[in-house]
């Protein structure tokens, strides 16, 4: 007797087991791999109920496993960087259209689309040896096409999403011969053949190998909150540029995400990305990375970030770069920007 109640107690917490696991879960599969991100997700639990079973791994991959599961994939939400990225899971059709008064009101219209919102922004800045180039040739990106920089020119690969949506940018606001002109004058002053990351270029830059480079702000704020000797040395070495602020502004792109179609817990998926854009996780998540808030009423203190004082950033629809990013990668092909 005691057996038998014994293993109807123990069936029936399965049971609650079960539903609860089916009710009070939220599978996110997530390009971001900050331990800030932790807390955020504890408070998440913590302020719901809502569990979060996370698959971490690279942007692209995540998104061609979400690909591959299809309609059986179990994610409810994916999180990834750049603009280009999300752009292509809304091209693949994988998200959703959500409508969310608080997701509205929250996020500036700029940095949203029906299925896809932006949590945080990051700029592409300039980044010159301060030896070999002065500040006033390099304000604007288009200086970085100037024959003045012949030879002095680096960067990573044309066909990295942050460069492939910085070309967008100038497709979207000028014209496409421009463009393309821009580009061959950059791939005419390259010191070297295109290889490694922003950080690399950065370190390149202040070796005197390369005079000038463009980086995503939170490489070059990581470089500063260092406290590697080496890496304080590098940043002596050069100077940081908000391009373009007499014109269109500083290209910024974003960190992001969705709920997908194929979501099995769509309730708790639009709660979390409602919650992503809530004051405290706004500050996690942006400062996880050295990221700027995309809620604008939210302030982060980041002493690195701050170092870099204000600047006017390009608003730009975060559509708008998606849009082009096909075209860029032609102009950067053509032009040999490999
Ligand atoms: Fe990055």
């Amino acid at each position: 007797m005691k057996l038998k109640s014994a293993l109807i107690a123990a069936a029936v917490a399965t049971l609650a087991q079960a539903s609860l696991a089916e009710e009070k879960v939220l599978n996110l599969y997530s390009a971001r791999h900050y331990q800030t991100d932790e807390a955020l997700y504890a408070d998440f639990t913590k302020q719901t109920g809502i569990r979060i079973n996370r698959i971490e791994g690279k942007e692209d991959e995540l998104l061609e496993r979400i690909r591959n599961e299809g309609a059986n994939s179990p994610a409810d939400v994916f999180l990834t960087v750049d603009a280009a990225r999300l752009a292509k899971a809304h091209e693949l059709g994988l998200f959703a259209p959500v409508a969310s008064k608080t997701l509205e009101s929250r996020i500036p219209a700029h940095l949203r689309t029906e299925d896809w919102f932006s949590f945080s922004t990051r700029a592409r800045v300039i980044v010159y040896n301060k030896s070999s180039v002065k500040a006033e040739d390099v304000r604007n990106y288009e200086d970085l096409a100037d024959p003045k920089l012949k030879g002095k020119f680096c960067s990573r690969s044309g066909s990295h999403p942050y460069n492939l949506s910085l070309m967008a940018s100038v497709i979207a606001h000028g014209n496409d011969a421009k463009a393309e002109t821009w580009a061959r004058g950059m791939v005419a002053n390259f010191a070297r053949a295109p290889k490694g990351g922003d950080t690399d270029q950065i370190k390149s830059v202040a070796a005197g190998e390369c005079g000038v480079t463009i980086s995503n702000t939170y490489y070059v704020a990581r470089l500063l909150r260092s406290t590697k000797p080496e890496d304080q040395k590098t940043m002596e070495k050069v100077g940081i540029v908000w391009p373009n602020q007499q014109t269109t502004g500083t290209h910024i792109n974003v960190s992001g995400g969705g709920m997908l179609k194929t979501a099995p817990h769509k309730e708790a998926a639009v709660k979390f990305l409602e919650y992503l854009a809530s004051d405290a996780a706004q500050r996690y998540f942006a400062d996880g990375n050295n990221e700027w808030p995309a809620v604008a009423s939210v302030k982060v203190s980041n002493p690195a970030l701050e170092s870099l004082g204000r600047f006017k950033a390009d608003t730009l629809p975060v559509k708008n770069l998606a849009m082009y990013q096909a075209k860029a990668q032609m102009i950067f092909d053509r032009a040999g920007f490999k």
